[in-house]
């Protein structure tokens, strides 16, 4: 017996119960079919983010923020604490817990929505005749279960990118998943990839004492960042978090043995080098995840690499299939996944209300992005590169959180803001920051910038006293040399 629904959501992280949860809120009859189980062998909802993903690796930035700054930083206030150690396992069980309060989380809230959920793999499969509604195959072990909707929601996110020379075995070679859940801290920690996960988790190990070094590839630290932020924030990361960062590197070989790991590599000289560790992350990137979906069969589009090819609105090659999420183009961040997941959900409502206007999902240029190292990086729209390579006229306006008074109250003064706004209609065109709690900072600048703000109406809006927030102010009068308190 197969069971009908009006919407199939496959994929239960983010993209895909957000936009579950959206879709049964506006009346639509819905499945979320996923097959994450979690290291007890146990349906966990909430898919990479909650999982493997964002959640467990702030609730680790946060605890190993604070013995760090017990060790480094509580003497400046006058407080003495001596011979602090760090409980790892206790640490990691917090991390588990908040984790399955998250998840368990999803599933309340599928029960008081109405959202069905399925545990197991589901394989879309083509309809016999085009009146038909879709057929989904659910496996979970041996048991396969049948699911029919009209329409179907991808939301299968991604997987670790793996080096050929490199299995990852979560004990010696970790992946994301074994980084958060080490028992003890190494003594020596390699990174392959000073991406997000490689400096997010080499702040991790490296604050709870391990001696950590990042091997890049690139050229350049942190090509995605602003170059001036990418510069500042390498110097702190060397300086003050203790981090050993190269860039241009080429991996040769990777060989481990019971005790270490050994890394043969270039360095950007072209000599050769060798890196001995106890362990070693893997944080290379990640790929579109489409295993089990069943595309040889379902005739799925994906682009060159390897995403399922979508249109603005989400609508994959396959008739009343839209995608969402890691598993499509665009920035691989829960946000985008969730606000997609909404995008789809509101136009499936509004086809199934008649209304078959083709609208456009989110506008990836106010996407914020978000670095939760010490200090935080954060940014949102266009970076001086970019700017520049597209030939727009600019002006910045750039303040130092040296300069301001809540940020030296905290003694986290590293860091400054730079806002970008053209130079003839001075509209806001790109945010950049480093510094304290600009994760929480950079939503003030994605409002200024959804709503096409000048920096002028930045610059005439009052910021509380003392605050974070008025190094932003102070950059935005800096766009027009009005700086006063520099
Ligand atoms: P996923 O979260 O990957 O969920 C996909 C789900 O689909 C999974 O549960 C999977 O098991 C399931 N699935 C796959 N195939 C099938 C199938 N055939 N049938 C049924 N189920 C299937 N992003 C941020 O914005 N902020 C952060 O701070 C952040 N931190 C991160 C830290 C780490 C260590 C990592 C690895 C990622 C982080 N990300 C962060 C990225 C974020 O996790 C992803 O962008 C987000 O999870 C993508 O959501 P998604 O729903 O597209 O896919
Ligand atoms: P990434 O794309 O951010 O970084 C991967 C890094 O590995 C790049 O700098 C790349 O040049 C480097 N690299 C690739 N091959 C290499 C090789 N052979 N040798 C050395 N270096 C190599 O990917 P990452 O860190 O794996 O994270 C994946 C994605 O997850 C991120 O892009 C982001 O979208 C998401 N994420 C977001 C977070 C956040 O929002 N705070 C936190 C963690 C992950």
């Amino acid at each position: 017996m197969s069971e009908t629904y009006d919407v199939a959501v496959i994929g239960g992280g983010p993209g895909g119960y957000v936009a579950a949860i959206r879709c049964a809120q506006l009346g639509l009859n819905t499945v979320c079919i996923d097959a994450w189980k979690n290291a007890k062998g146990r349906a966990s909802l909430g898919g990479t983010c909650l999982n493997v993903g964002c959640i467990p690796s702030k609730a680790l930035l946060e605890s190993s923020e604070h013995f760090f700054q017990v060790q480094h930083d509580i003497a400046a206030h006058g407080i003495k604490v001596e011979n602090a150690t760090i409980d790892v396992p206790a640490m990691i069980a917090r991390k588990d817990k908040i984790v399955t309060t998250f998840t368990a989380g999803i599933a309340s809230l599928f029960k008081k929505n109405g959202v069905k959920s399925i545990h197991g793999t589901g394989k879309l499969l083509k309809r016999a005749d085009t009146d038909a509604a879709w057929r989904i195959d659910v496996t979970d072990g041996d048991t396969v279960q049948q699911v029919q909707a009209k329409y179907v929601i991808v939301a299968t996110g991604s997987v670790p990118r793996q080096l050929p020379m490199a299995e990852v075995d979560n004990d010696r070679i970790l992946d994301n998943a074994g980084a958060l859940s080490l028992s003890e801290t190494p003594q020596r920690l390699g990174v392959i990839g000073a991406g997000v996960i490689g400096l997010e988790m080499g702040s991790v190990w490296r604050r709870l004492g391990a001696e950590v070094t990042i091997l890049e590839a690139m050229p350049e630290f942190l090509m995605a960042a602003d170059a001036q932020i990418a510069q500042e924030a390498r110097k702190i990361f060397i300086k003050e978090t203790g981090l050993k960062i190269q860039t241009g590197v080429k991996i040769n070989a990777i060989n481990t043995n019971d005790t270490q790991v050994t890394v043969d590599y270039l360095d950007a000289e072209g000599q050769s080098q060798q890196l001995v560790v106890d362990k070693l992350i893997m944080a290379v990137g990640r790929a579109p995840n489409t295993t089990g979906l069943g595309i040889n069969e379902n005739g799925l589009k994906l682009d060159e690499r390897g995403f399922i090819a979508v249109d603005a609105g989400c609508r994959t090659s396959l008739s009343n299939v839209y995608a969402v999420g890691d598993v499509v183009r665009g920035p691989m961040l829960a946000h985008k996944a969730s606000e997609e997941g909404v995008f789809v959900a509101e136009a499936i409502a509004a086809r199934e209300k008649g209304d078959d206007q083709q609208h456009d999902a989110p506008d990836f240029n106010t996407v914020p992005w978000v670095i939760y190292t010490a200090p935080e990086i954060a940014w949102v729209g266009k970076n001086e590169q970019e700017l520049k390579a597209a030939g727009i006229p600019y002006k910045a306006g750039q303040f130092p959180f040296m300069a301001n008074g809540r940020a030296r109250a905290m003694n986290a003064a590293s860091g400054f803001v730079k806002i970008l706004a053209h130079a003839e209609t001075d509209r806001v065109l790109g945010v950049h920051m480093i510094g304290p709690h600009v994760s929480e900072m950079i939503a003030e600048a994605v409002m200024a910038m959804v709503f096409s703000a000048c920096s002028e109406d930045i610059a005439a809006i009052v910021h509380a006293h003392p605050s974070l927030s008025e190094v932003f102010h102070e950059a935005a009068l800096g766009v027009n040399n009005r700086a006063l308190h520099i």
